[in-house]
């Protein structure tokens, strides 16, 4: 146990609200992450955020005792975390989910599935046993997402006294989908998260597929309550933090590279993420550019692609994917003035509030989504509008569709369409419809969203 006092609320996740770096002198540095639980957790005392350690700067702070008050990061075998994360929960779970399984992608069940199926219990039962003893008596606990989705059901057979929920953050695969997982997979994934007094989504529509899926494989949900608390963005924090001097130097930089007068931009941010259809989102841009030459010298697609889960070759092609496909569109359309892509790779927090500023046209246009809060961010803080393309697919599009152009992620042909029709939407009517998204954006902000959680676990 790290703490003296025993805590009363508790969130469990795999990626924590500090990372730290180690530096060539031995030095650690931390880096602080934000989001809906951070600011949630901001709101209540007698708090515990148990994460695990996640790479060797993380490692050497538990060994150390380097920490942040009220975090314990679990320091588990690194190659036990790497099959629970890169290859159950990012590779098989996200997969599974995000319904990304396409020849030549698929699954393989096997004996080295097996094997790590057992790294993922082993991963769950780690932040299980570390829960049981950091809860006080009758505490809550939130216990986050597809990575930790057995931890319910153990925690529950080693602390019957706590009061626990499990979040989704992701999509619930449709029944059909589902069934692709071996059955005592998906009967273990099930029981383990109806270990939860209540289970919560991002949206009815993932809250619906995972009852079918509850129904389907165990006969019903065994007395856990499912709820929708649909997160939305933080207005306040947004607002402030996209006037700062750093965002008005990166606008800056960015209208130099944009260049011309006049010029629109389309702009999209995102992890370089299989689900996030960056690559048929720049056919759709490209075939913009071929099929309404109009509109060449007169756009610029911005792209921001930030790196992620690159240990898995997967996203390390789709990475290299991304790359390529914005250079061929490069050399086969720009011109000595004008870069039709200009496509940045670095994560920079800055450098996107300041793309969300400028954008004419937002396109958000993932195969599925939990939420997407790039979606509700954009019309937070743009300057003078901006027009939002949205997949209907990603759980946003609930709240957004009204006021949204709505495309089928998977229509290359529909998404240049709407492109084009976000291009040349008159100003008055993107100003309207910019202010109805950012009213429907900030509905729930992220502090609410938490406290709606533990209020609904009676606390
Ligand atoms: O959408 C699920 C989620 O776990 C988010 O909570 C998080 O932003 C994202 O995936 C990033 O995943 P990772 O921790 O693997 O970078």
């Amino acid at each position: 146990m790290v703490s003296e006092q025993v805590a009363q609320v508790l969130v469990a996740s795999n990626r924590g609200p500090v990372t730290y770096t180690l530096g060539e002198d031995g030095s650690l540095d931390a880096r602080r992450g934000g989001g809906g639980l951070v600011s949630g957790l901001s709101a209540v005392d007698d708090k515990l955020w148990v994460c695990a350690a996640l790479g060797d700067g993380d490692r050497e702070a538990v060994r150390r005792g380097v920490g942040e008050p009220g975090v314990r990061m679990l320091d588990i075998d690194p190659d036990v975390h790497a099959a629970a994360y890169n290859d159950i929960a990012n590779s098989v779970l996200w997969f599974v989910h995000h319904m990304l399984y396409q020849t030549p992608l698929e699954p393989v069940f096997d004996a080295e599935f097996r094997s790590r199926w057992e790294s993922y219990r082993a991963y769950n039962r780690a932040f299980a046993e570390a829960l049981a003893e950091e809860a006080g008596e009758g505490a809550a606990v939130l216990v986050q997402d597809y990575h930790l989705a057995l931890v319910p059901g153990m925690l529950r057979s080693l602390r019957p006294d706590l009061r626990i929920a499990h979040f989704s953050h992701t999509p619930w695969a449709p029944v059909d989908y589902f069934r692709m997982l071996p059955d005592a997979v998906a009967g273990e994934l099930l029981s383990g998260m109806l270990g939860a007094d209540r289970v919560g989504f991002l949206t009815r529509r993932w809250a619906d597929a995972f009852e079918a899926c509850a129904v389907d494989r165990l006969g019903g949900l065994n007395g856990t309550q499912v709820s929708v608390h649909a997160l939305g963005a933080d207005a306040d924090f947004l607002r402030a933090r996209s006037r700062e001097a750093d965002v008005e130097e990166r606008m800056a930089a960015l209208r130099e590279q944009i260049g011309g007068t006049g010029r629109k931009t389309v702009v999209r941010v995102d992890r370089t993420e299989l689900s996030k259809n960056i690559v048929r989102g720049m056919h759709a841009y490209r075939e913009l550019l071929d099929t309404r030459p109009e509109w060449r010298e007169r756009v610029v697609h911005v792209a921001f692609a930030y790196p992620s889960r690159q240990d898995l070759a997967v996203y390390r092609a789709y990475t290299a994917e991304v790359q390529r496909v914005a250079d061929a569109i490069n050399s086969a359309y720009g011109t000595p003035g004008w870069t039709p892509v200009v496509l940045h790779v670095k994560d920079d927090f800055a450098r996107s509030l300041a793309a969300y500023r400028l954008a004419d046209v937002a396109l958000v246009n993932p195969i599925r989504d939990g939420m997407n809060l790039v979606a509700k961010e954009v019309p937070v803080v743009s300057d003078d509008g901006c027009v939002l393309v949205l997949s209907r697919e990603a759980g946003a599009w609930e709240e957004l569709s009204e006021d949204a152009i709505t495309v089928n992620p998977y229509d290359v042909s529909g998404t240049a369409d709407a492109l084009h029709e976000a291009l040349t939407m008159p100003d008055g009517e993107r100003a309207e419809r910019t202010k109805r998204l950012a009213a429907a954006a900030t509905a729930l902000p992220p502090k609410q969203w938490f406290l709606e959680q533990l209020e609904a676990l009676g606390g």
